[in-house]
């Protein structure tokens, strides 16, 4: 299934948003990623040792593990992306996701997203779920992903185009590994009264989701992630003080819906859904760097 001869390959996937359903993949919970329109762009050639060479830095582990997942043999890769390391879209699960893509471009993407979780889970220690990796090989543009992370059985939810993704960094960029997030995982798995009210609570909140979503009440999607936000801060407590700010002010600005913590928290990025319309008040209220987003597909998502 790999590449043998000395062909340049080419892989390419997008990096993903949350919409809601955070800290929950890993517990078999169910979430609502979707893949977004920023890629990043692989191309390699069978080599005598692992090497990248890339316009974001770093990746090296990366491959490296998800070149071992696959059975590869030592490939140079050369990496381009706009999904910037840090900036909330799940950069490494778009690294590791086009590095399939690019040696396996026949493999299911079910499979494909769990070897990039692996991967993941390899290159960092970090004991991560299979949401981001899952949302860059199967998002699908137009949509959202209903995802069951006990089962991997997963469905579309159509997204719609008057609603506008913005993601918003907060300026507290950390790496994984030095963080709680194994320790908020060993925490919820262990059933931690408050850690498991938040899993409870969101796994609702993201039904209820779908359902507005599905029904056209999208007066109700907003309230659901400023409750899936207090619900990260008091109860999961992977947000911080900096973080909280950012959201409150999202919060309070015309045409947002709602706004929440987004990803595994601890600093990072926060996500907002704005009326289509109110985007350029809201990026120069903001005062920090905004990404608005729009729906993609995944790197494995045609042949899905
Ligand atoms: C990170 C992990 C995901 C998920 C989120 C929190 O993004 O990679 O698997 O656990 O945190 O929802």
């Amino acid at each position: 299934m790999t590449h043998s001869t000395g062909a340049i390959w080419h892989g390419r996937a997008p990096g993903r948003v949350n919409l809601i359903g955070e800290h929950v993949d890993y517990l078999g919970g169910v979430v609502l990623p979707a893949a977004v329109d920023r890629f990043t762009d692989v191309t390699g050639q069978p080599a005598d040792k692992w090497s990248v060479r890339s316009d974001i830095g770093g990746g090296l582990d990366y491959v490296r593990c998800i070149g071992d997942e696959l059975g590869a043999s030592p490939q140079s890769i050369n990496v381009t992306s706009d999904v910037p390391p840090g900036s909330g879209l799940s950069s490494s699960a778009a690294l590791l996701v086009s590095v399939a893509a690019g040696l396996a471009s026949n493999m299911d993407g079910k499979a494909a997203a769990l070897a990039c979780q692996r991967a993941e889970q390899k290159a960092t220690g970090v004991h991560v779920g299979v949401m981001d990796q899952f949302a860059s090989a199967l998002g699908r543009r137009g949509h959202a992903l209903l995802l069951d992370c006990a089962t991997l059985d997963y469905r579309t939810v159509p997204f719609p185009h008057e609603i506008v993704i913005a993601v918003i960094d907060s300026g507290e960029h950390r790496s994984l590994a030095h963080t709680p997030y194994n320790q908020r995982r060993s925490e919820a798995e262990a059933g931690m009264p408050k850690r498991k009210r938040h899993v409870d609570s969101e796994i609702a909140r993201v039904h209820a989701f779908v359902d507005a979503l599905e029904s056209g009440r999208f007066d109700r999607l907003g309230g659901l992630l400023n409750e899936s936000h207090v619900s990260l801060r008091d109860d999961f407590e992977v947000s911080t003080p900096t973080v909280d700010g950012l959201v409150e002010k999202a919060w309070s600005q015309p045409g947002c819906l709602g706004a929440r913590i987004m990803g595994a928290g601890f600093g990072g990025s926060i996500i907002a859904l704005l009326e289509r319309g109110k985007e350029d008040t809201f990026v120069s209220a903001m005062g920090r760097p905004v990404i608005l987003c729009a729906t993609a597909d995944g790197a494995f998502a045609t042949a899905a």
